[in-house]
């Protein structure tokens, strides 16, 4: 049996779910985080299912031997295609981000909501579940944006590159009337202050992340398994790409120095 002293799990194919364990710090301060940056294998978004699928559950792997009390999935991409095959697979109590099409569907006032998220997310039949479920009523634009996260990524977050493409694929979301867009990748809310700049003030931006972490808050309290330790939770990180890159990443992204592990094979 897990203890209230366990860490939690987050997994993401790379940097993108730091956006959701700042709002998981936020939310649950004394929990000890793991953090998994499967960047070796980023972009999920250009993978096959079944890649996803082992990818995923090799981490969940990870994780259970670190006796983790619960696990966020914190990639849209993997929750797209592995969910379901993760939540048959393992009894850990597992927490998956997915696009916030529900508030967004609540809160447009023009009736059209934008949706940037990965291929593999939007293709897939939980992305369709969604739609049927929450997009009745309102007009959904979606929008793939190939290469965004391979930027943020490299933590250009700004530049020429990033601005072009964020541009591209805004324009047409923008033109046809959205005035709500959903982050349906965790790796795009590090891009919002660019994303505010080119949609304007006029334009609300949903990140789902706060929402899990208060799913996550939820499901740890009523399992009674909140850490009750008053000092700040540790906080650990593992990548399957270059340590050192992707630590100076994390480092920036997070505004604060942190250390970074191989991920084991
Ligand atoms: N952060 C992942 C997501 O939320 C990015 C997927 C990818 O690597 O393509 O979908």
């Amino acid at each position: 049996m897990p203890t209230p002293e366990a860490p939690i799990g987050i997994f993401d194919s790379g940097v993108g779910g730091l956006s959701v364990l700042r709002e998981i710090r936020t939310v649950l301060p004394a929990e000890n985080l793991l953090y998994v940056a499967d960047s070796g294998a980023a972009p999920y978004g250009d993978r096959s299912r079944e890649f996803i699928q082992a990818r995923a559950s090799a981490i969940v792997e990870f994780f259970l031997e670190h006796r983790v009390k619960a696990i966020v999935v914190a990639c849209n991409t993997a929750t797209a295609v592995a969910i379901q095959a993760l939540r048959s697979s393992y009894s850990v109590p597992m927490v998956a981000i997915e696009p916030a099409l529900k508030p967004a569907a609540a809160i447009t006032r023009s009736g059209v909501v934008g949706i940037l998220a990965t291929s593999q997310t939007l293709a897939s039949e939980n992305f369709l579940r969604l739609m049927e479920k929450y997009g009745q009523g309102v007009s959904v634009l979606t929008q793939a944006a190939p290469g965004l996260v391979e930027q943020v990524e490299k933590g250009d977050l700004s530049g020429a590159a990033t601005r072009v493409l964020l541009a591209d694929y805004l324009r047409p979301l923008l033109e046809r009337g959205a005035d709500t867009l959903v982050l349906g990748c965790t790796h795009y809310p590090f891009l919002m202050p660019l994303i505010h700049e080119l949609a304007g003030d006029a334009v609300t931006v949903i990140d789902p992340a706060v929402a899990v972490a208060r799913e996550l808050l939820r499901r740890v309290q009523s399992l009674e398994l909140c850490n009750p330790s008053q000092a700040p939770g540790a906080e650990q990180f593992w990548t399957s790409g270059e340590p050192g890159e992707v630590q100076a990443v994390i480092a920036k992204l997070l505004g604060r120095p942190v250390a970074v592990e191989p991920l084991p094979r």
